[in-house]
């Protein structure tokens, strides 16, 4: 998957990646020939006194150090600008299928993992790309060019190259292997501090009103501390790390001028090849390191990779037909045939045959107890799901043959949880429709009653509105939701339990204003108060996923035992209250 994603996003920065190649080609062929320079100048200008010489040479090496300085610049450059745009891609990549994704999709993955995927996720393999590019060309030539020009310099020494590197790979390789279980283990202890965290901030009046600060402390607590033993035990490896390296490097540093010293001595090799080497020497051992570093990358990027891979590859369980059907009326007629709707996974249906036709400049009420299935029914119609069995007709056509968006011009549906983007009311207003007057949104705002609260904050339509719709009370918040579907004036108005934040009085105010505004368009509202559907045209008791009555209030007030009960049961509790 890491390969396969790598190279299917970094496909258009392929001129990127050529630049970097050759930059770095340059860069590591100009280090390379810098010690030896070196070591010319030392062994033809110093030791002969040839001034000319060091200064002609020492010009090269200046020249030389400045292309390698430049070349590396200009690689590192261009290797970061590709890992950037591929991870800016992969991101959008990622962000454009969730909002593809239906509302079961959400809930198959979960949205905390959809989040990490997007983010942290694609920043691993960014990060790969990255530290790839910048040594993937110069860690090779940088060995195999470095063994060639030390073993130049002087091959009786060449035994400490076979000897230092290996043991470095050893041991930089042994400590890698105990640190990558770490790291992911590291992965998900942050995952869990993140869901304990996030579930404390969204539910923190829970929280407070049950007084459970202590218990969620120490749950915080437990993640917390797991969390920090993991990043100590990484830590305590890496603190050996380092002097280890180290240790390596300077023991082949004392090994090479031990041995090149008595060399020297006995004049077999000379001062100048004795330091080229050592620095050759040392050239290899840093780019083996960086190589160990790399691949200690992978596996973490790899499974990255695929956590990104498994969301990129869902298929949205709802799409768009390919042969569109747009109905040739624009009226508003529902029609739900002998529906039946399961949740997936789900082994008995939610809804079974559900029939009924809703027609334009009629009410139609939906009653029934907590989990009978309201909400699911009028999540249908918009298709956040699609039926098991049966059709959902809008206008003569099933909805699964239109385009979502040709639905949405028709239908606006107020959620049963009202949700409000942060930003300000005007832009929350305009959600479903962007080229809306103010004059417009005012004449909602009138309709749904928040004309009055509005007008009183100091910003008018300007003010901000919180993540989530937190910074206005809940009323407030069923009110802005109801603007914001009276806004896009559509034909077929879906109001889930929209009026029950709201009191008896402004619930009459609010309904009475609609009737006006909704006279020609198709309403369907779901309710809990009797009150609220009286003079529905037709109303639809919902037990259990089924419709056991039908009716007007007076017809069900008379036949229905279900409806005569959620009517006693509304009038007792009204008494007592
Ligand atoms: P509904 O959400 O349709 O019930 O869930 P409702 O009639 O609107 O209830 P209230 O009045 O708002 O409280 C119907 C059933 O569908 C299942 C639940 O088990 C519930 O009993 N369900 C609902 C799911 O399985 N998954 C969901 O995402 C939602
Ligand atoms: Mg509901």
């Amino acid at each position: 998957m890491l390969v396969t994603l790598i190279r299917r996003y970094s496909k258009p920065y392929m001129p990127y990646i050529f630049a970097v190649i050759a930059f770095q080609l340059a860069s590591t062929i100009a280090a390379l020939y810098l010690p030896s320079l070196n070591a010319q100048i030392i062994d033809e200008g110093v030791s002969r006194g040839d001034i000319d010489f060091i200064w002609r040479t020492g010009g090269i090496m200046l020249v030389v150090a400045f292309i390698q300085v430049g070349t590396a610049i200009a690689g590192v450059y261009f290797g970061s600008k590709a890992a950037m745009a591929v991870g800016r891609d992969l991101r959008r990549g990622v962000f454009r299928k969730v909002t593809s994704f239906s509302a079961k999709d959400v809930n198959t993955f979960g949205a905390p993992t959809l989040i990490t995927r997007g983010t942290n996720d694609v920043q691993q393999v960014q990060m790969l790309v990255l530290m790839g590019l910048n040594f993937m060309v110069s860690t090779p030539i940088m060995c195999i060019g470095g063994i060639i020009m030390a073993l130049r310099e002087d091959i009786n020494l060449s035994w400490l190259v076979w000897v230092s590197v290996p043991v470095l790979i050893v041991v930089v390789g042994y400590l890698v292997v105990r640190l990558m279980p770490l790291f992911r283990s590291m992965q998900k202890k942050i995952d869990r501090i993140n869901e304990v965290l996030r579930e404390q901030i969204i539910g923190i009046r829970v929280v407070r009103a049950f007084v459970r600060e202590p218990y969620e402390t120490e749950r915080f607590g437990e993640a917390n501390k797991e969390l920090t033993d993991v990043s100590l035990k990484i830590g305590a490896l890496f603190v050996l790390m380092f002097p280890a390296i180290g240790m390596i490097l300077h023991l082949s540093t004392a090994a090479v001028l031990w041995f090149g010293g008595q060399r020297v001595d006995s004049g077999d090799m000379q001062v100048g090849a004795l330091t080229a080497f050592l620095q050759y020497l040392l050239q290899i051992l840093v780019a083996v390191m960086m190589g160990t570093f790399m691949a200690m990358m992978i596996p973490r990027a790899s499974v990255c990779a695929d956590r990104i891979g498994e969301v990129l590859d869902v298929e949205p369980s709802i799409h768009d037909p390919a042969h569109p059907e747009t109905p040739a009326a624009l009226e508003g007629v529902v029609e739900y045939r002998n529906v039946t709707f399961a949740y997936p996974g789900a082994e008995a249906p939610v809804l079974s045959n559900i029939s009924f036709t809703a027609r334009p400049g009629e009410t139609l009420a939906i009653i029934g107890s907590t989990g009978a299935g309201k909400s699911s029914l009028l999540s249908l119609l918009p298709r956040l799901y699609d039926v098991a069995e049966g059709e959902v007709l809008l206008d003569g056509v099933s909805v699964s043959k239109m385009d979502r968006a040709e639905i949405t011009r028709r239908v606006a549906l107020v959620p049963q949880r009202p949700y409000l983007f942060s930003g300000t009311i005007e832009h929350n207003l305009r959600f479903g429709k962007t080229e809306a007057t103010e004059e417009e949104l005012w004449e909602a705002l009138h309709v749904a009653q928040g004309e009055g609260f509005v007008r009183e904050k100091k910003n008018g339509l300007a003010s901000r509105i919180a993540q989530g719709g937190t910074n206005v009370s809940g009323g407030q918040r069923q009110r802005l939701c109801i603007a914001r579907a009276l806004v896009t004036k559509p034909k077929v108005y879906l109001f889930d339990d929209s009026f029950s934040a709201l009191d008896v009085a402004t619930d009459a105010r609010l309904r009475a204003a609609l009737k006006r505004t909704t006279a020609d368009a198709t309403v369907i509202i779901v309710a809990q108060r009797i009150s609220t559907i009286t003079d529905a045209d037709q109303i639809l008791v919902l037990d259990n996923g089924r419709i056991v009555d039908r009716g007007t209030h007076d017809e069900l007030l008379e036949t229905s035992p279900t409806y005569q009960e959620i009517v006693e049961s509304q009038l007792s509790v009204e008494e007592v209250a």
